[in-house]
């Protein structure tokens, strides 16, 4: 059993929106039954930033999914500048050399730098096409590994792949994974998926999901009913 304010923390809602106004909207609307949300690329490019910065000033946490890679000075420096927005969680993709820059960046700041590991639309012959030597499931050892040595503070992965990697950075990597259906939900274009509480039981600190809430109905009883489901697994 997981108090319930730290069990809200759990859980990140996706804001894929289509324009910061529709992004307010869905915020003011959930207000206090969540404290964590997730702003990528989409909103981003869309103004998103401001919102981010917004969030982060009320209160909220902000998951900038911003995937960076670049050469080390320029992942740095964005990094810093990140760094003083407020955002609580940053995501990179798991190159060594991006994952240092990004971590050697950070200096006294707050921030957590999430590694992506490898996409979950590439499966093994995505990976030799673009010319890697590894299959998906020694890429993401591989990688997660790096991850851990480059201090980085956590992983993206999906929920199935949560027990496994557990085993392999052991207790202090944060894993955040998306993919999440409430029992009975609506798959979308997911395919593997996993209920909040299954995915918390295989050892997810944070859950990001997004139309489960952002679409339902009610997306106030939507993000409570998550938040009920998080405190209570075991
Ligand atoms: O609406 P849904 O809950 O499927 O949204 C999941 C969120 O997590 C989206 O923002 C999606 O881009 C992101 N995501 C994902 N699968 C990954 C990585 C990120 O669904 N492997």
């Amino acid at each position: 059993m997981t108090d319930v304010n730290a069990a809200r923390d759990k859980l990140i809602v996706a804001l894929d929106l289509p324009d910061t106004r529709a992004a307010e909207k869905m915020v003011a609307r959930l207000g206090d039954a969540v404290s964590f949300y997730k702003i990528g690329m989409e909103l981003v490019y869309g103004g998103g930033l401001g919102l981010a910065a917004e969030l982060a000033k009320s209160g909220k946490k902000v998951f900038l999914d911003l995937k960076l890679h670049d050469i080390p000075n320029t992942v740095a420096r964005a990094v810093e500048q990140v760094a003083n927005m407020g955002a609580t969680f940053l995501t990179v993709h798991a190159y060594p050399q991006t994952m240092r820059a990004a971590r050697g960046a950070l200096g006294s700041s707050p921030l957590k730098i999430l590694a992506v590991t490898v996409m979950t639309s590439c499966d093994d012959a995505d990976l030799e096409e673009a010319g890697f030597r590894f299959g998906v499931k020694d890429l993401v050892a591989r990688r997660a590994t790096q991850a851990k040595d480059a201090g980085v503070h956590g992983l993206i992965l999906s929920a199935e792949e949560s027990r496994a990697m557990r085993a392999l950075v052991g207790p202090d990597m944060l894993l955040v994974t998306p993919g999440i259906r409430p029992a009975g939900g609506d798959l979308a274009d997911q395919k593997r998926v996993m209920t909040p509480a299954r995915a918390i039981v295989a050892g997810a600190d944070h859950l990001v999901v997004g139309r489960p809430v952002t679409q339902a109905p009610d997306p106030v009883a939507a993000a409570v009913a998550i938040i009920a489901e998080i405190a209570a697994a075991k």
